[in-house]
């Protein structure tokens, strides 16, 4: 740490005070998987059910954060890494005011996924693989992009000529492919509902 930083961390209204007042525990919830494969949709989904019970959320997602805080990144390995870091840190503050967090990005490697679980911590971080296949995703091409991808105009494209890793132990996995959103999206809030809610 640079030697004329003084972080207060200790000294600052605590989490748990902050908790106890929205009634609720902070945590991450990381959405992982391909492009296309639900990630935002099944966040957004998420997001709406806890807000209807009082909960108080935040969302951040993959193409939202890039077209602000983190703008001026590409999609090399070097420039996801910057990009999950940044999300990290943004995501442990939110989760250090109570905030039940959700965030849907690629995260495409076990490597990414560990540096966002390290920063964050790992009990507050639950990692959910949203599980589509490449095949499926590109049927899909909700943005237009496998075609891009697919016809070369989109160099490094997740699945495609960038590596995607799919967690081998997840929180949770959700299969997209199999299961309706209404389905998936039952599952989701039955599983972390009981985990958040603390009146
Ligand atoms: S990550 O790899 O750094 O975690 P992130 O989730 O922020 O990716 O952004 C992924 C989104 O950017 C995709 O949903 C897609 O809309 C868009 N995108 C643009 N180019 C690429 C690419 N080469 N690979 C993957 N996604 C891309």
């Amino acid at each position: 740490m640079p030697s004329n930083i003084h972080p207060v961390f200790d000294k600052s209204l605590g989490r748990g005070s902050k908790e106890e007042s929205l009634g609720q525990r902070g945590m991450v919830i990381w959405f992982t998987g391909l492009s296309g494969s639900g990630k935002s949709t099944l966040a957004i989904d998420l997001e709406n059910r806890l807000h209807n019970e009082g909960l108080v959320t935040m969302m951040l997602d993959g193409d939202n954060v890039r077209t602000g805080l983190n703008a001026n990144l590409g999609f090399t390995e070097e420039d996801r890494t910057e990009n999950i870091r940044r999300i990290a840190e943004v995501a442990k503050l939110f989760v250090s005011a109570g905030v039940v967090t959700l965030c849907s990005f690629v995260s495409p490697t076990k490597d990414i996924r560990h540096l966002a679980k390290s920063i964050v911590g790992e009990e507050d971080f639950h990692e959910v693989y949203v599980n589509a296949s490449f095949e499926k995703c590109a049927e899909r091409d909700v943005k237009g992009l496998y075609k891009k991808a697919l016809n070369g105009e989109i160099k490094g494209f997740t699945g495609l000529d960038s590596p995607f890793e799919a967690p081998t132990d997840p929180f949770l996995e959700i299969d997209t492919e199999n299961n309706s959103p209404e389905e998936s999206g039952t599952k989701l809030f039955e599983v972390f509902f009981p985990l958040v809610r603390k009146k």
